[in-house]
C-alpha cells in the first residue's frame, strides 16, 4: 500500500517532535503493510515550512530508516492550506505536489463556509497544477453542500479521506459522511493522515476491512496513490467489484437529479 498523507516528518508541524518518533510512526506504517508513505507536512499560515526544509527531512528520515532497517519507502510531498497557498509564488509552489510531481494535495477547510474555493482550485489547475482535496468528509461546509464537492470532482480535482473517517475516528457524521461519499463515487483514496503511531495512526488496511471496502483496497491505496506519485493526469477507473451499501435511501443527495459539472479547466 502507498500512505499519501502523513506527518512523519519530525519537529515542523504537529506530527512527531522526535526523529525518534518519526521512525516509530515508520515502523507502525510498515506493520500495517504500507510499503511507500508521502511526507506531507502542514504548509500553512501556522506552520510556514518551505519545500527545501521538507526535502532535507525526507533524506534525513530517509538515511535513518535504512539504517534501522525499516523498510519504507519515503516521498516528498506537503499539506497545503489554501490561506497559505495564496500567497505562495510559483517556484514556491512547483516542488509541493506529491512525489514532486503535478498533484498537489490541498486541506479541504475545516470552515463552514467555503466561499471562492472554486475559484483558487480553477487557478490552481489553469497554471498546471493538479489538485487532491484532503478529508473533504470532516468540512463542515461539505457536510452541508455536498454536491459543491461533487462538483469541484467534475472539475478535475481528486479527493482523499482519512481512513479513520470510515470507523468513527471523528464521530458518527462524519463516519456517515465519509460513507456516502464513497458510495457516490467521490472518494479515489484512502490515506491515514497520521501524526503518531498509536494515536493518529498509520494504518489503512484495517480501517478500510471494518468499513467494508475490502473490494475497492487496491484501487484506493495502491493503483490511484501510485497514478498520482507517476503524475499521471487521469487516474484508473474504480472497479466494478461491488460494494456492500450502507446507506439509508433517504440520505442519497446523489441521486437526487444531475450534479452540476464544474467549469474548471481539466
Ligand atoms: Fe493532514
Amino acid at each position: 500500500m502507498i500512505d499519501l498523507h502523513c506527518h512523519v516528518l519530525p519537529g515542523i508541524d504537529d506530527g512527531p517532535d522526535t526523529i525518534e518518533g518519526s521512525v516509530e510512526l515508520a515502523r507502525a506504517a510498515v506493520a500495517a503493510g504500507t510499503k511507500m508513505l508521502v511526507a506531507t507536512p502542514h504548509v500553512s499560515v501556522r506552520y510556514p515550512n518551505e519545500h527545501q526544509v521538507i526535502a532535507r527531512l525526507v533524506e534525513q528520515l530517509a538515511q535513518r530508516l535504512r539504517a534501522d532497517g525499516v523498510e519504507l519507502e519515503l516521498r516528498e510531498g506537503a499539506e497545503l492550506a489554501i490561506t497559505r497557498l495564496i500567497d505562495m509564488k510559483a517556484d514556491q509552489l512547483a516542488p509541493m505536489g506529491l512525489g514532486g510531481g503535478p498533484w498537489l494535495l490541498v486541506e479541504a477547510p475545516f470552515t463552514p463556509a467555503l466561499s471562492g474555493l472554486e475559484e483558487v482550485l480553477a487557478d490552481l489547475q489553469e497554471r498546471g497544477h493538479r489538485v487532491v482535496l484532503a478529508h473533504p468528509e470532516r468540512s463542515a461546509a461539505f457536510q452541508r453542500d455536498p454536491r459543491l464537492l461533487a462538483t469541484l470532482v467534475g472539475g478535475g480535482a481528486l479527493t482523499s479521506i482519512t481512513a479513520g473517517s470510515l470507523t468513527g475516528r471523528f464521530g458518527t457524521t462524519v463516519r456517515r459522511f465519509a460513507r456516502d461519499l464513497v458510495e457516490a463515487e467521490l472518494v479515489h483514496n484512502v490515506a491515514s493522515d497520521a501524526h503518531d503511531s498509536h494515536d493518529r495512526s498509520p494504518e489503512l488496511a484495517a480501517h478500510l476491512h471494518r468499513a467494508g471496502l475490502s473490494p475497492v483496497l487496491e484501487w484506493l491505496t495502491s493503483e490511484v496513490p501510485g497514478a498520482i506519485l507517476r503524475g499521471e493526469e487521469t487516474i484508473p477507473a474504480r472497479p466494478a467489484t461491488a460494494i456492500p451499501l450502507a446507506t439509508r435511501t433517504t440520505r442519497r443527495w446523489w441521486r437526487r437529479g444531475p450534479l452540476r459539472r464544474a467549469s474548471l479547466p481539466r
